[in-house]
Order: structure tokens, then sequence, then C-alpha cells
């Protein structure tokens, strides 16, 4: 069979990301220019400022993605973008430069879902084997969701209020860490103890969703309170006790819904899928539960947002033929349902 080269676009938040994927299976390029530093000093991204480090961006990463993959505008089958969910001035970006090379070059033109391509990050690295479940826990989403087939997608369970990196950058901003915090709690984490027992948001018990504002609130007063009658308290053991307080929660919410809808793969996917407590904890749960269960992390590089992952699920809606027309827009709200 011949094989399928999909260009696949990224600028939903803060990275500018272009790919090249063979296949849906092989990564040919990946290029992520990434914006971070210039959001750091205001605590969060920037919307404004990121639609303008797009558009500076996105031909030199296109430029460099075909370059990288050694291929050029001739060699493509489609080209693929994220349309949401996300900031509607970055998703434009993207968008807008897909659709321009779908009509110079002739290509058939892919929308994708953002929360699709963290979830298809692991047909990167897994054959994935349907129905298997996915877990998306990134700065701006908190899901449990059902894979039947192919590019269908069921929401088990979402979050209330803050998504789960929302929470680690915010009380980071309490610790006084750089935007994004997740992965300097993640070390910080494994230097102290659960010390503060912080609240377990369980909500109902058949429920399959989230709520961290809670723990965030307990978080920030323990902190402020400290402050006022000026107490120290331990960083590390403060970062383990959110951190536990999290992977307990997230743990207890995905057995369950593994519990009511068997599956043979577990995808933990989005920026909050490297963290290292919550992969050791769902390890061990499997292993202490004795279930027939591939657990499939995305490497972190593909954890994080980047267009392999954009390219990766766009392969799904290729062979279906599932194309989109040049009219298409951003959707900043999109969801599964
Ligand atoms: O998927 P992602 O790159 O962007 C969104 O689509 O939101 O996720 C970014 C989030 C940030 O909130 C960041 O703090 C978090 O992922 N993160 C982590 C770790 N590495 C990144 N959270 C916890 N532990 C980590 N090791
Ligand atoms: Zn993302």
């Amino acid at each position: 069979m011949k094989d399928t080269l999909i260009l696949a676009f990224e600028s939903s938040c803060d990275e500018t990301s272009v790919a090249v994927i063979k296949n849906g299976k092989e990564i040919l390029s990946n290029i992520i220019a990434t914006q971070i530093k210039s959001h750091q000093r205001f605590g969060g991204v920037v919307p404004e400022v990121a639609s303008r480090h797009h558009v500076e961006q996105i031909t030199i990463c296109t430029d460099l993605a075909l370059k990288e993959a050694g291929v050029t505008y001739e060699d493509l089958d489609a080209v693929a973008v994220t349309y949401g969910p996300g900031l509607v001035g970055s998703l434009l970006i993207g968008i807008m430069a897909a659709k321009s090379i779908a009509f110079a070059h002739n290509l058939p033109l892919i929308k994708v879902n953002h929360l699709a391509g963290h979830i298809y990050a692991a047909n990167l690295v897994s054959d994935l084997k349907y129905p298997f479940m996915a877990l998306i826990v990134s700065g701006g989403h908190t899901e449990i969701v059902r894979v039947d087939s192919p590019g269908e997608f069921k929401r088990l369970g979402d979050t209330r209020d803050d998504a789960v990196g929302e929470a680690f950058d915010k009380i980071g901003r309490v610790l006084g860490l750089k935007y994004p915090a997740g992965k300097q709690i993640d070390q910080m984490a494994q230097l102290g103890n659960d010390t503060f027992g912080f609240p377990r948001a369980m909500l109902q018990e058949d429920n399959l969703d989230f709520s961290f504002s809670g723990l965030k609130s307990a978080f920030i007063n323990t902190v402020h309170h400290a402050d006022q009658v000026g107490e120290k308290l331990d960083k590390n053991d403060l970062a383990t006790s959110f951190q536990e307080c999290v992977v307990d929660i997230l743990t207890e919410k995905t057995f369950r819904a593994l519990k009511n809808n068997p599956v043979k793969q577990l995808i933990v996917a989005g920026g909050v899928a490297a963290n290292s407590g919550l992969k050791k904890r769902f390890a061990d749960e499997i292993t202490k539960r004795n279930l027939d269960l591939d657990l499939i992390v995305p490497p972190i590089r593909l954890c994080g947002d980047n267009a392999a992952m954009i390219g990766a699920a766009a392969q799904v809606e290729y062979d279906k033929n599932n194309f989109t027309e040049l009219s298409l827009n951003a959707d900043p709200s999109l969801d599964f349902e």
C-alpha cells in the first residue's frame, strides 16, 4: 500500500509546531517552537503575545519540518490542523497556514480536535487496540475518554472547575515557581513527604468527574496562613502533599472508569502525563489490581503540545476520507460532546 504523508499544524496555545507524519505512525519531523519564555514574566499565556509569536514562527517551522523530513509539497497527501479547543487567535494562525498550503498545492484539508491529538500521540509509540481508555491531563483539560473505534470518542468524565495542569501552575505561582510549574513541582515532590493531607475531592461515588479548585484553595490558604503567622513551611512537603492528592484523585476516578468499562489499553496523554508520580502510581495500581491492561504514556516530547500528535490523529480521518472545506473556522471551546 502507498505511504501517506501528512503535513500537520498545531498552534492552539503557546507552541507553534509543524510535523510531517508517515502513515499516522512515523515521525519524519516534528518542529516545536515554544513561547514559554515570553509568557513567563506574566505568569501565564497572554493570548495577544501568543498569536504574534505564531505569526512569526509558522512559516519558519513549516520550512524546517519539510526540510528535516526530506520532502516537498508535491510528496504530501494531506494537510492537517488543530481547529480547537484553544485560544482563538492562536488557532487561526495554524488554520490560515494549513488552508493556504492546501489551496496552493491542491491537497485535502483535515481538521483535528486538539484532544484527539493528545490521545493519538500514543499511536506514535504503540499499536492501539479498540476499545481503549484515555485519561487526558493537560493545562486546559482533565477528561476520561473511551475510544470505541478509530476517531469515535465518548467522554466519561470531565473537570467541574480547574484543569489539573492549571492547578499545578497556580499553586506553583504561590510557591514562587516559574510558569509552567508542573515539571518543577514534580521534581520537588520527589524530595518531600505528604504531611499536609489536603482534601481529596471525589464528588459522588458513581461519578467520574474531577474537581481541583477545593484542593487549590486549601493549598493557597495553608501557604497564606503560614505567611501571616511567620511560619516557614517546607516547600518540598507542600509539593508532595499537593501531587499525592492529585494522583489519588486521578487514580481513583480512572480505575473506577476502567472497572465499568473493561478495556485492554489505558493511554495517559497531555502535558501532565509527564508527571513521574502519576506514571508510577498507575503502573503500581495495575500490578496491585492484577489487571490485564497495557499502560501507554507517550514520551515527554509527545505529551506536551506538538504537531506530530495532530498528524497521527489526522491519519484516522484520512483513512475515513473525512476531509474538510477551506471555509474551516476555529472552534475555541470544541469538545468531544
Ligand atoms: O498538554 P500541554 O503541553 O498543554 C495544554 O494543552 O494545556 O500541558 C501543559 C501542562 C502545564 O500545566 C504544565 O505545568 C503541565 O502540563 N506539566 C506537568 C509536568 N510537565 C508539564 N504537570 C505535572 N508534572 C509534570 N512533570
Ligand atoms: Zn495540549
